[in-house]
């Protein structure tokens, strides 16, 4: 049966939630699931945005059956390639033959390489700033290139205020029945999961997430709706999401607070950071998070970093280097280009510490605009009572800096 939502008159959703895919991009895990959002408009002539992951594809056909009740679909307009929403465009192109297709060179291209046959179908190649008009509705098409691969583009409805705005403003975890930002609680349930979803799909491309942005501030006095492949649709209080979405591109933290990561063999490490965490809270730092880099996916860890703005690496030493899975965590971290951190360092190692000057090593050569505090916790297996004064002396310098005093 149908499954759809009103976005406004004419306007449908017409996508499916996934709770079966335990890893998006098959990396990171969804234990709440992901959306798919598609987007059928109803004017003079028909036209579906974007399609969905073929996972999921039976029932947006069945979706979009029901509100043609037997009309053809006259446009196909693809924003986005990735297999996640092309993936059924095939589908599309079988059920509807008469169907037109509008999207970019690169986008028509990437379609040909997956082997959809879009040139038995009139290929409509539009480019930044190109308009079209199906009816009463007008939209414009604003190229987002890296956003999230280099085909993207956005498309703006100029009638109705609606853009859709492709990977941009989207999120992790399924609809499950809502659809509109405003029938959730954003704030307490979703934004770790918009987070989290922004930086490690997005992250390492936020120039053009910036570069987007400022296309998208040229007309913010028009924006309505905007409609995003995956998560809600955002209709009210848009400014809160554009200032995250701006924040996170920028690599500007979100708070100021101590995120404290720890790899530990057998506790002495994790207790070393939770006596850390204590100390901090006990100086009155207000957001501290503690996480076990082991047994945590470095997608949370992704997006806690990017969220705070002090992070502590605490690590034994694992075969005279970083261990192994924080070394992964800090290659993530560079990867997708986190930027504009203070970082602390706690080490530790039986018979030949090395794990602190490596991280530090690696902070300082391989990422951008970082800065290593002086003071570091340094360990011979455990913590005992004579490096009180050295645990004292790394918590004031987090806190002197947390407080501008440095
Ligand atoms: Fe949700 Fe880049 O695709």
């Amino acid at each position: 049966m149908h499954c759809v939502r009103t976005v406004t008159e004419n306007l449908y959703w017409v996508g499916a939630n996934d709770h079966r895919l335990a890893l998006f991009e098959n990396i990171h895990p969804i234990p709440k699931g992901v959306s798919y959002n598609a987007y059928l408009l109803l004017d003079e002539k028909s036209v579906l945005f974007d399609t969905i992951d073929w996972s999921a594809c039976r029932q947006m056909l069945e979706n979009v059956e029901y509100l043609l009740a037997g009309k053809p679909l006259d446009y196909l307009v693809i924003n986005h390639v990735e297999p996640d929403h092309a993936a059924s465009i095939e589908e599309i192109l079988i059920r509807y033959p008469e169907v037109q297709i509008i999207s970019t060179e690169k986008a028509f291209m990437l379609m040909r390489q997956f082997g959809f046959h879009v040139d038995s179908h009139p290929c409509i190649q539009v480019k930044e700033g190109d308009t079209y008009t199906f009816g009463t509705h007008t939209v414009t098409f604003i190229s987002a290139p890296m956003v999230h691969w280099p085909e993207a583009m956005v498309t703006f409805d100029t009638t109705n205020g609606v853009l859709f705005s492709a990977d941009a403003f989207g999120s992790f975890m399924a609809l499950d029945g809502k659809l509109f930002a405003d029938e959730v609680d954003f704030d307490r349930d979703w934004i770790d999961e918009a987070r989290r979803y922004l930086t490690n799909i997005v992250g390492k491309y936020g120039p053009h997430i910036q570069a987007l942005l400022k296309k998208a501030g040229g007309i913010l006095d028009q924006i309505k709706y905007i409609c995003p492949l995956h998560g809600p649709v955002w209709r009210e209080n848009l400014g809160y999401f554009i200032e995250k979405y701006d924040k996170w591109s920028r690599y500007e933290p979100e708070v100021k607070g101590v995120l404290i990561v720890y790899a530990s063999m057998y506790g002495n490490t994790e207790a070393a950071a939770q006596a850390l965490a204590a100390r901090l809270c006990e100086k009155g730092v207000r957001n501290v998070a503690v996480y076990d880099v082991s047994n945590t996916h470095v997608s949370y860890l992704i997006s806690e970093s990017f969220k705070y703005s002090h992070i502590v690496l605490a690590s034994v030493t694992y075969n005279l280097g970083i261990y192994p899975v924080m070394k992964n965590y800090l290659e993530d971290m560079k990867a997708l280009n986190l930027q504009n951190r203070t970082f602390a360092i706690i080490e530790n190692g039986s018979w030949a510490c090395k794990s602190g000057d490596l991280m530090q090593k690696f902070i300082d050569e391989e990422m951008k605009n970082m800065t290593v505090l002086n003071e570091r916790l340094s360990l011979a297996s455990a913590l005992h009572d004579d490096k009180e004064t050295e645990l004292d002396t790394l918590a004031n310098a987090l806190v002197s800096d947390l407080n501008g005093d440095t």
